[in-house]
């Protein structure tokens, strides 16, 4: 079973990672991983913080000769801004909207939860980014692709766009939100603009799909085998992230059965289907179609004009304290929903087609593909 282990605070020594159940001979880039993760630093609405951190991961095993060997393969990325817990004064005045107060109080850290700001933290998510990053390059070589991007900054949304892969990751990859529209793009740059001249935060959505799927990942048999619920738990564990959406589930929420499902039909020879408002899972099987998944994110809760707060050493009422915080972060989150998306994806396909070796791996899927390519052979 592919399985990742994390741990590291926002201003330790390093994160660190373990990921295990990773089959040999998958060629690996740490120059890839790296390219990706200054994706996630960037977007704009991005704070100061990201400015200081330039994240670069060191594999420290699990890999030989540029591919991975089969062992677990451990990671590091060193953070460049680093606090000596002696010098950081005590923090007890608690945050809405953080973990600070309702951790303060689990944990027993009243007179001071500077532990629970430091795990908190989206910080954690450079590693899920390098670890998903390692689980993408496994589904390149199975010819599946993961791609995240910006649908929604407050209250601007991009119009629905059915591009090939390649056009829509280059409009991606030129927009300073990671959204695929340019003219909207531009409205949100401004929205964001605004917010930031206000002392204000926003929130959004984005979407990641899963090109080239095939279907068979997951399971019917028993909940925790559901690829909708595993891709919902990795999405809802991104901080902010508040609701999570599988194909065209809220709008179909409001419609007839009639104009939610997606026929089945046959086309030289092969099963197709008339539409996706599945997003590409039926009974938490995977169908062949696109799997669309999106995330909601919550405004940042960290404001420049602060909420009320109580000082829990005094009891004294006190606004919350502003430390240095992005505006906005919807874009960074896309690139994290795309590595817990491959994460999740590259798990299913392994105990779907799984073995050592990726050279097996792509055998079964081969062998798999074909006999669905050809189910009525005339
Ligand atoms: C990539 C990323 C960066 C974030 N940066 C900040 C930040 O600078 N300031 C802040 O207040 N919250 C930031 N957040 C959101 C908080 O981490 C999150 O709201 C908080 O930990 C509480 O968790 P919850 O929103 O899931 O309840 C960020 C989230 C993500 C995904």
């Amino acid at each position: 079973m592919l399985k990742y282990f994390t741990a590291g605070d926002s201003h330790g020594a390093a994160l660190m990672g373990i990921l295990e159940g990773f089959p040999a001979h998958v060629p690996i880039s740490e120059n890839r991983i790296n390219q990706i993760l200054a994706r996630r630093q960037g977007g704009y609405g991005r704070g100061v913080r990201m400015q200081m951190e330039y994240d670069q991961v060191r594999l420290i095993s699990g890999i030989w000769r540029g591919k991975s060997s089969g062992a677990p393969i451990g990671l590091l990325i060193h953070n460049k801004s680093m606090h000596d817990a002696a010098s950081v004064p005590p923090r007890t005045v608690p945050r809405p909207g953080h973990a600070d107060l309702a951790g303060a109080w689990k944990y027993g850290f009243e007179d001071d939860f500077n532990p629970i700001i430091e795990r908190a933290s989206a910080r954690e998510t450079a590693m899920r980014v390098a670890i998903g990053a390692i689980c993408q390059m496994l589904l390149a070589e199975c010819q599946i692709e993961v791609v995240g991007h910006v649908r929604q900054i407050g209250s601007i949304q991009a119009p629905k766009l059915n591009l090939p892969t390649d056009e829509l990751r280059r409009l991606i990859m030129q927009s300073p939100v990671y959204c695929a529209d340019p003219i909207t793009s531009e409205r949100m740059v401004q929205l964001v603009d605004n917010a930031q001249k206000t002392g204000d935060t926003l929130g959004g959505s984005f979407e990641v799909i899963t090109f080239n799927t095939p279907p068979g990942l997951g399971s019917h048999v028993h909940y925790e085998s559901r690829l909708d619920a595993r891709l919902a738990l990795h999405l809802m564990s991104i901080p902010s992230v508040k609701a999570v959406e599988i194909g065209e589930g809220v709008k179909g929420s409001q419609q007839p059965g009639s104009q939610m499902h997606d026929a089945i039909l046959v086309d030289s020879g092969t099963v197709v289907r008339g539409s996706n408002r599945a997003g590409g899972i039926e009974g938490g099987i995977s169908n062949g179609q696109p799997i669309v998944v999106r995330a909601y994110l919550k405004p940042i809760p960290t404001l420049r004009q602060p909420l009320p707060s109580v000082d829990l050493a005094t009891g004294v009422r006190t606004p919350a304290p502003y430390i240095r915080s992005d505006v906005m972060v919807v874009p960074a989150a896309a690139v994290v929903g795309e590595a817990v998306v491959a994460f999740v994806i590259a798990q299913a396909l392994l105990e779907k087609f799984g073995s050592d070796t990726l050279p097996e791996i792509q055998e079964h899927l081969k062998f798999y593909r074909n006999k669905m390519k050809n189910r009525f052979p005339s």
